[in-house]
């Protein structure tokens, strides 16, 4: 395979500045053709502003990219032609119908009235909306609407399709429906790039994860490198009464050995654990202690724990920082907890 075929997406110091906020501040990024990579980030990291820089739809301020090798400055044309590019939000015209929709996309792609047709008509087969394809789009509901747009973008099924969080405010079928989908458009020769904020999409459609921050790559690998970062598993844990989770905390810190994360508004504690065996240790040094549990379960571990073990603050921590200071106002003692971390 010649080098340019190789690799789908090489990125080198991507740089987009708002004002005085650097939105993505040298963004790298490597994705093997025939493989689907995932860009992981809370809200604000900076994933759509990446994808549209890649997209050619934003000029970057800073670094250079290359689609399965041409240049996304000087060849913007070329790249066009290689990539379908899904948005957040759905950019299919409300006035018409999904056939309409499906038709005109095809259309506009240089299909023949009547391949159009069979094209739409096929699309809206596999994603479930044979049924509702003649009804106008204002009556969709937002799973619905994003299939659509996830079909249109196939119309013409491009070498490499960006996917923006493609399955966010999902129902769970949906989702599952999606991801389906995306696998098999990977089988069929795609190359994927998706942005998620969940990590158990990236996990279970990735090859390979970057996560973004502020701007900025933290990590990259597999999913279960990432996941080794933080233990195999996670412990959540409820008190029975939230007075208590500080101290919980603390014995976390003692018989497991690690920093936990406290989300107080639901009265829970999650924590890394590589080995579930001392869940037993940690549960007797909580009783010792008087503290009562509500709940507990063994899960994967969640985003806000990997950002936790990456970045060495909270995937949420900025509206928890808002959160607090509101608090601090009104003289919540849930803020010194917070200032205790
Ligand atoms: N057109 C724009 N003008 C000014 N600021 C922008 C613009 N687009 C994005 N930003 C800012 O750049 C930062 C990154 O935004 P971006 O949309 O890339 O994040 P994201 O990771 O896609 O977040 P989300 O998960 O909420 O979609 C944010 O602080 C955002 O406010
Ligand atoms: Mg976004």
């Amino acid at each position: 395979m010649p080098k340019s075929r190789e690799w789908a997406v090489e990125a080198h110091g991507l740089v987009k500045v708002f004002g005085d906020n650097r939105a993505v501040d040298g963004v790298d990024l490597s994705v093997r053709t025939g493989t689907v990579y995932g860009v992981l980030g809370p809200n604000g990291a900076g994933k759509t502003t990446t994808i549209r820089m890649l997209a050619t739809l934003l000029k970057p301020d800073g670094g250079d990219a290359t689609i399965f090798g041409h240049d996304i400055r000087r060849e913007p044309q070329i790249v066009r032609q290689l990539i379908g590019v899904t948005g957040q939000y759905a950019s299919v015209d409300e006035t018409l119908s999904a056939t309409e929709n499906l038709v005109l996309f095809s259309r506009l792609n240089g299909l023949s009235r009547a391949d159009s047709r069979r094209k739409s008509a096929e699309l809206l087969e596999e994603f479930g909306l044979s049924e509702a394809a003649k009804r106008p789009l204002k009556n969709f509901s937002g799973g619905m609407r994003r299939r659509l747009d996830l079909a249109a973008s196939l119309i013409s099924q491009p070498p490499l399709i960006f996917l923006d969080e493609p399955t966010t405010g999902l129902d769970p079928r949906t989702r599952a429906q999606m991801w389906d989908t995306i696998r098999r458009l990977v089988a069929t020769g795609s190359t994927v790039l998706l942005t998620t904020q969940y990590l158990d999409e990236a996990d279970q459609l990735a090859d390979r994860i970057a996560v973004i921050d502020r701007g900025i790559v933290v990590a990259e690998g597999t999913a279960d490198e990432l996941k080794g970062s933080v233990g195999s598993s996670s412990l959540l844990l409820k008190l029975a009464d939230a007075a208590n989770l500080e101290r919980a905390r603390l014995a976390i810190l003692d018989v497991l050995g690690v920093e936990s994360v406290l989300s107080p508004e639901a009265g829970r504690i999650t924590a890394p654990m590589s080995d579930p065996d001392t869940v037993t240790d940690l549960l007797l040094r909580l009783r010792q202690e008087g503290i009562a549990v509500a709940e507990l379960s063994v899960q994967q571990p969640t985003l806000d724990e990997v950002f936790l073990a990456l970045t060495g603050h909270s995937a949420t921590e900025e509206e928890e920082a808002d959160a607090a200071a509101a608090e601090a106002e009104a003289g919540n003692p849930e803020r010194e907890l917070e200032d205790a971390r």
